[in-house]
């Protein structure tokens, strides 16, 4: 049978054996390089370390391997400088990547890819992408806690509601709330730095799926790449995507994070509340409403978690009953962990521009803490130290007295002496210092409370830690 001129070419790269090439849509739906040319440096990087390790153990020669590793610097700045022509007929960054270096530096390019397979040198390459990744996400989380802390350090004693239900429960510090957020920040912190010590554990060498016959040094090419040590069986090194997951899995957790404090943020700057100004920097007007100050960044880091959840879905599900060990299924990692990755890095940088230029408005903060009974829990707090009721008893009289103060449209700070004492007779004059804000903050000492010394204390414990 001879090929009609329609019939295209068989792939270079592996097309032996074959009388045609790809039909174009079999090429559309196979093809990677529109996305993952991504990982062009990683791909590089991980090229150089094994011709130098073949070089090395002798299954190359070194001239070959100078050539080899000389020819795929010229492809890096030729792809850094976008001069790199891409192609979708070879399908992906690595065979792309190998091809130029053959045009480039002829015969010895085909002596690359021995005791490798693309199964590896793609493992290998999404790995190192993703490693970089977590330290991307490391140093935009300690930014972000950076901005909270300034917030906290220069509000350790602002006075603010504390929500329960998003009703009023008792009054707080600024510097508390803030810093509630640091604590969140540094488990999703501690999560990206676990997971890239468990991914660092080099894939290559595991070659197809079986090890390689040829005498490699795996210990070399980890060590050149920076990971701690080889990976320790070769079914699971090229079958496994644990490292994306994990990412995938840190990533939706921070991004729920910025979320819950996007909404507080869409709360907080709204004219009802007016616990936060937020810069114009991060806020758009209306073309129809002057008036109109919309908290847009905040709305969408709301939003984002959406696509990053998504994401951490979707590799799920691609990798669910998966057989070991490869499958082509497994080239749709990429594209989800780029976007969430991406999604992420532009949130985190987001966040703590608002943060970092976000106003809180003190007067309201403090009117809104005395407002809706909030030291009601101090007037049961007193019944119960001052004259000894069971907090039972004490929780109902408070009840009451909330319930004649809201009768009267008033404050329990506002109700007079003898009007608290139809709650309980025993209530005295001294039962006033509890009813005001200030001191009901002051007084939550206890590890971990709001009181403003202990979130100075705090404070001060994550400055020396994030210096
Ligand atoms: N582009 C592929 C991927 O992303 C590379 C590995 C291809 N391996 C193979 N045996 N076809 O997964």
């Amino acid at each position: 049978m001879t090929a009609s001129p329609k019939t295209p070419a068989a792939n270079q790269m592996w097309g032996g054996r074959f009388a045609s090439g790809p039909d174009a849509i079999m090429q559309a739906i196979n093809a990677s390089i529109g996305f993952d040319q991504r990982l062009y440096a990683q791909d590089i990087a991980g090229s150089r370390a094994h011709a130098a390790m073949l070089a090395a153990t002798g299954i190359l020669s070194n001239k070959d391997a100078e050539a080899i590793g000389e020819g795929l610097l010229t492809v890096l700045s030729e792809i850094e400088a976008g001069k790199f022509p891409f192609r979708t007929e070879l399908e992906d960054i690595h065979m792309n990547v190998e091809a130029r270096l053959k045009e480039i530096i002829g015969e010895p390019a085909g002596r690359l890819h021995t005791a490798r397979s693309r199964n590896d040198q793609v493992a290998l390459d999404f790995r190192l992408w993703v490693r970089d990744q977590c330290d991307a996400a490391i140093t935009g989380i300690e930014a972000l806690m950076r901005a909270f802390l300034a917030q906290a350090e220069a509000g350790a004693d602002w006075v603010m509601p504390g929500f329960t239900h998003l009703q009023t429960a008792q009054p707080v510090t600024w510097g508390h709330h803030m810093l509630a957020y640091v604590e969140m920040l540094s488990r999703d912190r501690g999560r990206f730095a676990d997971a890239r010590k468990r991914m660092n554990e080099c894939p290559l060498g595991a070659a197809a799926l079986a090890g390689t016959s040829f005498p490699i040094d795996r210990q070399m090419t980890a060590t050149a790449l920076g990971f701690d040590r080889p990976t320790a069986n070769s079914l699971d090194s090229v079958s496994d995507r644990d490292f994306a997951l994990e990412f995938l899995a840190a990533a939706s957790i921070t991004a729920m994070h910025l979320s819950r404090f996007a909404e507080e943020l869409v709360i907080w700057s709204s004219a009802q509340f007016r616990f936060v100004r937020l810069s114009d920097k991060w806020t758009t007007g209306s073309s129809i409403m002057p008036q109109k100050k919309n908290p847009d960044a905040a709305e969408l880091l709301r939003a984002k978690l959406g696509r990053i959840l998504g994401a951490t879905v979707a590799l799920f599900t691609i990798m669910k009953g998966l057989p070991l060990t490869y499958s082509k299924d497994m080239q749709e990692d990429k594209e989800q962990v780029f976007d969430a990755a991406d999604t992420l890095m532009l949130g985190l940088a987001a966040m703590t521009g608002m943060v970092g230029d976000m106003t809180a408005n003190r007067e309201s903060l403090a009117a809104a803490a005395a407002a809706g009974f909030s030291t009601a829990t101090d007037l049961a707090d007193w019944l119960v130290r001052s004259l000894g009721l069971p907090f039972r008893e004490a929780h109902h009289v408070t009840g009451t007295l909330v319930a004649l103060a809201e009768t009267k449209a008033c404050d329990l700070s506002e109700l007079s002496l003898h009007e608290l004492q139809s709650g309980h007779p025993g209530i005295n004059q001294e039962v006033y210092a509890v009813l005001g804000v200030e001191n009901s903050v002051r007084s939550r000492i206890s590890h971990g409370g709001t009181a403003p010394d202990g979130v100075r204390a705090q404070a001060a414990r994550w400055r020396g830690i994030l210096k």
